[in-house]
């Protein structure tokens, strides 16, 4: 059976083509693991008996926007992290992790044309993935913009031409950026919201990855757009238990903007939604409203950062990242690379272009790998240790 003809040009995802890549060929030595971004530190151990205290819940169906505690707890969270008030009863949701939602809230406010044109999302390019499923669903033309070096790593967004502009409806953006670690400052971000209030477009701000940083906090889309008293429905914020609490399978995310975003994102819900279960509601709440943990994850975090720095000290175009747990490694060929290190080590990383658009010789993840810094910190040196002996020695 035929895939809708809209999905007929969705490639592969990143990780069945690394399978494709490297399963026909023996691992080269002891494998490290370092593709896919799944914490490896410890969550709370806390966490499973408040899940066991909460357990009669399975018995119901869960409230399908988030239980008032919990979306209490992800408001107060706002208010300390970012200085950034949200009201929890109207701005925010509660998301099955947050891929889910950065999905559906293109599905809730796209608009089917712009301007009397068919509507364009921005995506930064390379990207999360999901962005250009989202942008494809509603039918909008997804349009990918470098985020090289040359751009500081992340999309200049301002200079697109006007004909492009006028027709954006909602701009991907996310950081600390998965996968070059870099951070937008203020002057970014108010410079991208004028730009989104000059163009009438919304901003869909990836920051799942806020809390894993190496020195100050990043500053948050939401918290600029509020400094700058911004349209209040100009910045939808997407954050995430996964990294932040190394719980990737508890699936607890949330979107948080202006009241008539969440309202559309609420309503779509109301039919189609899959609300995460009551017991995991209940540990979500708690762990929102712990920072102990968060600060022990992000020491161990440092660690690794200043592991990285010293091993590849010295390697030409070594971009030690702001923040987040990858390294965007610049190589000649990110596929040969990646099957090198496999085939001579048993490495394990993925190649920048699986995570990017564009025409294979015109491909900003070309000359990039990506590896995960998620193994625990003796493997992970061993990884980078043979990582660096084989491609840049
Ligand atoms: C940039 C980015 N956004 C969103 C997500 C999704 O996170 P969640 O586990 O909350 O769905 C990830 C996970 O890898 C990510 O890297």
């Amino acid at each position: 059976m035929d895939f809708p003809e809209r999905f007929s040009n969705l490639p592969a995802y990143a990780f069945p083509r690394l399978r494709a890549l490297l399963d026909v060929h023996e691992p080269g030595g002891e494998v490290v693991h370092m593709t896919i971004g799944e914490p490896k530190h410890a969550f709370p151990a806390w966490v499973t008996d408040v899940i066991a205290r909460n357990a009669a819940g399975f018995n119901s169906y869960p409230a399908n926007d988030g239980t008032p505690d919990l979306l209490g707890a992800i408001a107060d969270w706002v208010q300390l992290r970012f200085n950034a008030s949200v009201d929890p009863a109207t701005q925010v949701m509660a998301l099955n992790g947050t891929r889910e939602g950065l999905y559906n809230a293109a599905m809730a406010l796209c608009p089917e044309q712009k301007n009397g044109q068919t509507p364009i999302v921005l995506s930064p390019n390379p990207f999360y993935q999901v962005y250009m499923v989202a942008a494809i669903s509603v039918a909008a033309e997804p349009v990918f913009v470098s985020a090289t070096a040359a751009s500081g790593f992340l999309p200049d967004y301002a200079s697109l031409p006007p004909e492009t502009l006028n027709r954006v409806t909602i701009a991907y953006i996310c950081s600390p950026s998965n996968p070059q670690g870099a951070v937008a400052t203020r002057a970014y971000w108010q410079e991208l919201i004028a730009l989104a209030e000059q163009y009438d477009f919304r901003i869909f701000a990836d920051e799942c990855y806020s809390e894993i940083y190496r020195n100050d906090a990043p500053v948050g889309a939401l918290q600029v757009a509020q400094e700058m008293g911004a349209d209040p429905e100009r910045v939808v914020i997407f954050h995430s238990l996964s990294k932040r609490s190394n719980l990737p399978g508890l699936r607890s995310g949330f979107v948080a903007g202006g009241p008539d975003s969440i309202a559309r994102m609420r309503q779509l819900r109301a039919y189609s939604g899959a609300p995460l279960p009551g017991p995991l509601q209940a540990a979500a709440a708690q762990v929102w409203a712990d920072e102990a943990h968060v600060d022990e994850n992000r020491a161990l975090y440092r660690a690794k950062y200043a592991l990285a720095d010293e091993i590849f000290s010295g390697v030409q175009g070594y971009l030690p990242p702001e923040a987040g747990f990858f390294l965007w490694l610049p190589v000649d060929d990110g596929e040969q690379a990646a099957l090198k290190l496999w085939t001579q080590t048993g490495a394990r990383v993925l190649p920048g272009a699986y995570l990017a658009q564009g025409e294979p010789g015109d491909n900003p993840g070309n000359h990039y790998i990506r590896a995960a810094m998620v193994a625990p910190i003796t493997e992970l040196e061993r990884g980078l240790i043979t990582l660096r002996n084989c491609l840049y020695t």
